[in-house]
């Protein structure tokens, strides 16, 4: 059954709450890094091979997405194969539309390939949150004509040339659907107030693998010289820092003791420096990093935490953090100040028994874009409370994974619905679970 379907499927985990996590778990390659990636495959004459590519939702959305534009693929045991000399069509179907963001980043490999590309609008043509005018912007200023019209935009060009960008914000997506544009693009491409993430540093590193001329310069600036042709190459994707962060924070909350093998420091330096100041020692080893929870001997201490753009404290570690901080002993407070709504799964948490509340003002930190404006972006939560279960339907995969950890605190069975959106981004998730002790099942 395709994958666009099997993720309709409403499945549930129960989860008894209390044990704690031992062993080992493995990182696996970033979610966020491989889909850019296969992505980037279309505009090789060659095929593309990627390495340690995680089994997750959004890599088989992904990889279907490419089959059906014609793209030949194999995906086994981490091994991603592309070969995309024969695309058949410019048009990426409808059904990918709501699946995930990718499909707006296959704008720039399918009119270099077709001088045409129609991509499916993520809920119409509208400008709504998660927008995406950035992207159009750039695109347009690298010489693509874009309509939007019955729910699809068009592009088409004679050949994208480069410009310079300049983001109004350092947009991930954006910054890496110019990237895409501006390999093979005429000219010189610069891209200002740029997004500078490891995800995207490792996009950029197999782009020049595959013949790309592509330079990180000094203030978040990416310069790319645009070449002719790239050809297919060989690459390994990084680990999944989210996933790393996710599990360090269940081992610490649960007063386990877990060898997390793969996670980078480099890649995670900000998370670990918070970890620090809430008190959860780790241990930094050659292959991997060790986490041991704190409970029992000194309490968690609270903490002010501001999210930013790399290299600051990601949005995506916002949501296990906050469970983490249920437990510290004390008044914390988290600034989001990347998505101006990102806080509404702290409900449920509250619902479980969490002390948080939401507030519109930047607290803890300097004023940032959501200032006076109406977005309860800002948390104070007062720990440590007990939590109790619960049943929840989960509303997005980093809300997910926070809920995964709050019910193996809880006490009592939770019941978490809708976990195809956590199995988007987190590999084999029960059996990680299960191998660290996890007392879950899936119904
Ligand atoms: C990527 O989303 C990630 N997704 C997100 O991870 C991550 O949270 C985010 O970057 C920030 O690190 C993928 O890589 C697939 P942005 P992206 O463009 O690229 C505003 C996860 O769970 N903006 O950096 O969509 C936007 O509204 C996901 O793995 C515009 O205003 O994020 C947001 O406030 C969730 N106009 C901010 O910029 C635009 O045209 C950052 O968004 C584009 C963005």
């Amino acid at each position: 059954m395709p994958i666009s379907k099997k993720i309709i499927k409403k499945r549930s985990y129960l989860i008894r709450g209390g044990e704690p996590l031992r062993g080992e778990v493995r990182v696996p390659g970033a979610k966020n890094a491989a889909t850019k990636e296969l992505v980037a495959s279309l505009l090789a004459d060659s095929p593309v091979t990627l390495h340690n590519v995680p089994e997750i939702g959004d890599v088989d959305v992904t990889l279907e997405m490419l089959s059906a534009l014609g793209a030949k693929v194999s995906f086994k045991k981490g091994m991603a194969i592309v070969d995309a000399r024969r695309l058949k069509t410019e048009k990426v179907a409808e059904a990918f539309s709501r699946k995930n963001r990718i499909p707006i980043l296959l704008l720039g490999p399918l009119l270099h390939r077709f001088g045409k590309a129609m991509i499916p609008a993520l809920g119409g043509c509208t400008i709504g949150a998660r927008p995406i005018d950035f992207h159009l912007a750039a695109l347009e200023k690298m010489g693509a004509v874009i309509v939007c019209d019955k729910g699809f935009y068009t592009a088409t060009t004679k050949r994208l040339k480069g410009a310079i960008i300049d983001l109004p914000f350092p947009s991930v997506g954006a910054t890496e659907n110019v990237m895409l544009a501006a390999v093979k693009a005429k000219g010189t491409t610069i891209i200002r107030n740029a997004a500078v993430e490891p995800e995207i540093m490792d996009l950029a590193v197999l782009l020049q693998s595959m013949g790309a001329i592509i330079n990180l310069d000094v203030n978040r600036t990416w310069v790319i010289e645009g070449v002719e042709s790239l050809h297919g190459a060989e690459h390994r994707v990084i680990p999944d820092r989210i996933v790393a962060a996710s599990f360090m924070v269940a081992a610490a909350i649960t007063g386990g003791d877990v060898f997390i093998r793969d996670a980078r420091q480099t890649d995670l330096l900000s998370f670990l420096n918070a970890l620090r100041r809430v008190g959860v020692p780790f241990e930094i080893q050659e292959d991997g990093i060790r986490v041991v929870g704190a409970h029992g001997d000194a309490p968690l201490r609270p903490v002010v935490i501001e999210t930013d753009v790399h290299p600051g404290f990601m949005t995506d570690w916002q949501q296990p953090f906050v469970m983490l901080l249920t437990q510290a002993k004390g008044v914390s407070m988290v600034h989001e100040t990347v998505y101006e709504e990102r806080f509404g799964y702290t409900d449920a948490l509250v619902k479980m028994g969490a002390n948080i509340q939401l507030h519109r003002e930047c607290l803890g930190g300097k004023p940032c874009r959501f200032v006076n404006q109406d977005y309860r972006h800002s948390a104070v939560i007062v720990g440590p409370t007990p939590l109790k279960a619960a049943v929840i339907v989960i509303p997005d995969l980093r809300a997910g994974f926070s809920y995964l950890i709050a019910a193996l605190i809880a006490k009592g069975e939770s019941k978490l619905t809708g976990v195809e959106l956590i199995e988007r981004g987190y590999e084999d998730i029960i059996g990680k679970l299960k191998g660290l002790g996890a007392d879950i099942e899936v119904l």
